[in-house]
């Protein structure tokens, strides 16, 4: 039974400005697996050799069957009840944004109108040297796709140690800072920079709602904690929202 605390009923009663910040949680009930946890991808393969640049230069075809195979994932699965929910809560407040950490284009899949994508795009590529962008027909030779200037393609997502998109990071902060609730969804918040904007909507007086199967780092400074799954909180919370606004 989903109880939910009259704090968040006032506050939800007054908010204009709503915020979902969300990690892989959010996806798993689509069938994507996690990072972390139990059945986290990283228990089991490493990101040192999966996830960033050198190792993409020294072996790029086995990290483009590791992105290929991702993007299989991603592409039968569809969006879950938490990511259609967060699209309904368009109806009742004047803004809303969803700011992710994840790659898998759910959330745009679901329909969100306002999403910052602090990791990139699982769906989208550029090379590496002329810059030039591909969507995902790419052209494969011997397991590496290559640009039409020589160039070797790569996923536009973000690997280790390399900084976020500044304009997504930057928009993602201005939304933070003015938000009245900040939900703070699926996501270990353990990785920064990402992580560190649920302490800026502390910093800034945000009312901060975590939703996830187990406790994390930030639960501590969260306002209203829900230890449960995405895909059955959001549908109880937008319920709420429904009876307050009708
Ligand atoms: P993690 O895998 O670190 O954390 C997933 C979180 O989701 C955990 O806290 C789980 O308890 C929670 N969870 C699992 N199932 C859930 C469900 N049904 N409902 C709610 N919560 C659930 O994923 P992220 O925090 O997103 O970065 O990881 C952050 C970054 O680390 C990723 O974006 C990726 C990774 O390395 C890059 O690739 C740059």
């Amino acid at each position: 039974m989903i109880e939910i605390p009259s704090k968040l009923i006032d506050k939800l009663q007054t908010s204009e400005k709503i915020v979902f910040f969300t990690g892989a949680g959010i996806s798993a009930e689509s069938g994507i697996p996690t990072f972390r946890g139990e059945d986290g991808i990283w228990n089991k393969l490493s990101p040192e050799e999966l996830a960033n640049f050198n190792a993409f230069m020294k072996n790029p075809k086995m990290v483009w069957e590791w992105y290929q195979y991702r993007r299989k994932i991603t592409h039968n699965s569809q969006p879950n009840a938490g990511h259609l929910a967060i699209v309904e809560f368009e109806k009742y407040f004047p803004e809303v944004t969803v700011i992710t950490q994840n790659v898998d284009n759910l959330h745009r899949r679901a329909g969100s109108k306002i999403i910052y994508e602090l990791h990139g795009n699982i769906e989208k590529n550029y090379c590496i040297k002329c810059k030039k962008r591909y969507d995902e027909d790419l052209n494969f030779e011997d397991g590496i796709p290559k640009c039409e200037c020589g160039g070797l393609i790569r996923p536009d997502v973000v690997w280790f140690g390399e900084y976020l998109p500044v304009d997504q990071l930057r928009k993602s902060e201005e939304a933070t800072i003015s938000s009245d609730i900040f939900f703070v969804i699926g996501t270990s918040a353990v990785v920064y920079p990402a992580a560190g904007l649920v302490y800026t909507a502390r910093q800034y007086g945000s009312f901060i709602v975590e939703i996830n199967i187990d406790s994390t780092e930030v639960s501590k400074i969260c306002d209203v904690t829900f230890q449960g799954k995405a895909g059955e909180v959001l549908p109880k919370i937008l319920d709420e929202v429904r009876k307050i606004k009708s």
